[in-house]
């Protein structure tokens, strides 16, 4: 895995997102053709925009395709869990408006946004729905070393693992955990799936994530998120989620 495949980012944007109103995104649009300005597709992909920016908040996700080949679109937006709906809503809008701005006339693109958490908007001229994706990919890293960094990091894979397993299990395709690492020390954990995926293969996403990216990102840190076109993981030491 080589980190350059990965966008790095040494500034922790979630620690941010809590204490200051700032959205943040990055996008991927780099595999993928042109539409023309006045081709069907453009309306096609302005109605699905509306259609997931009101199908994802109450149950933080949505999916939908629009139109008839061959100009049908498809796409996908996801809320992280324990995102309240009206969070979910300004981060999807967010990134609508990101992944128009950064990926214009493009066939198809992918945006990670933060708005008090991590949302994900992803369409395609393809269809794609249950098909994992970990071709595109970021991660954050809360750049301090954890205490006991050989203990946290051990730990925190355990934890991971274990939600990863839960959430293939659940119809929801999440979970969330804490762990008791040393002392009074703690991690705390999420593992989610956007909800085309099958079960199994919402384990699959989560359990590459935590091979392949987890060590070279995270490993010893105090925090960390991953997230991919189809899942997400993040660890912390303090509680973002109830269990
Ligand atoms: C962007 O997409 C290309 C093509 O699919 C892929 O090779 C690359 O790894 C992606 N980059 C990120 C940051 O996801
Ligand atoms: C995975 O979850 C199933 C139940 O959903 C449980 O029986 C099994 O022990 C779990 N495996 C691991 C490795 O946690």
């Amino acid at each position: 895995m080589s980190c350059s495949r990965i966008i790095l980012l040494f500034v922790y944007q979630l620690t941010l997102a809590f204490l200051v109103r700032k959205a943040f995104g990055a996008s991927n649009c780099s595999n993928s053709g042109n539409f023309a300005a006045n081709d069907p597709y453009g309306a096609n992909l302005m109605e699905l925009f509306t259609t997931l920016s009101n199908q994802t908040p109450p149950t933080l996700f949505g999916q939908a395709s629009v139109g008839q080949p061959p100009d049908q679109v498809h796409g996908l937006a996801l809320c992280a869990a324990y995102m309240s709906s009206s969070n979910c809503q300004t981060c999807v809008q967010k990134a609508v408006n990101e992944i128009q701005n950064s990926c214009p006339n493009k066939k198809s693109a992918i945006v990670w946004n933060n708005w008090y958490g991590d949302c994900l908007l992803k369409y395609s001229n393809v269809q794609f729905f249950g098909q994992v994706d970990n071709q595109n990919k970021i991660f954050y890293q809360n750049p301090n070393t954890a205490g006991n960094p050989v203990a946290f990091a051990m730990q925190t894979n355990g934890l991971l693992l274990q939600l990863s397993n839960q959430s293939s299990a659940r119809p929801a395709l999440y979970a969330a955990g804490e762990l008791q690492v040393y002392g009074l020390q703690k991690v705390y954990g999420l593992a989610q799936c956007t909800r085309d995926l099958a079960g199994s293969d919402c384990k699959k996403c989560l359990d590459d994530l935590i091979a392949t990216v987890l060590p070279t990102c995270c490993a010893g840190k105090e925090g960390g998120r991953v997230l991919s076109g189809s899942c997400l993981l993040q660890f912390e030491n303090f509680v973002f989620i109830s269990a």
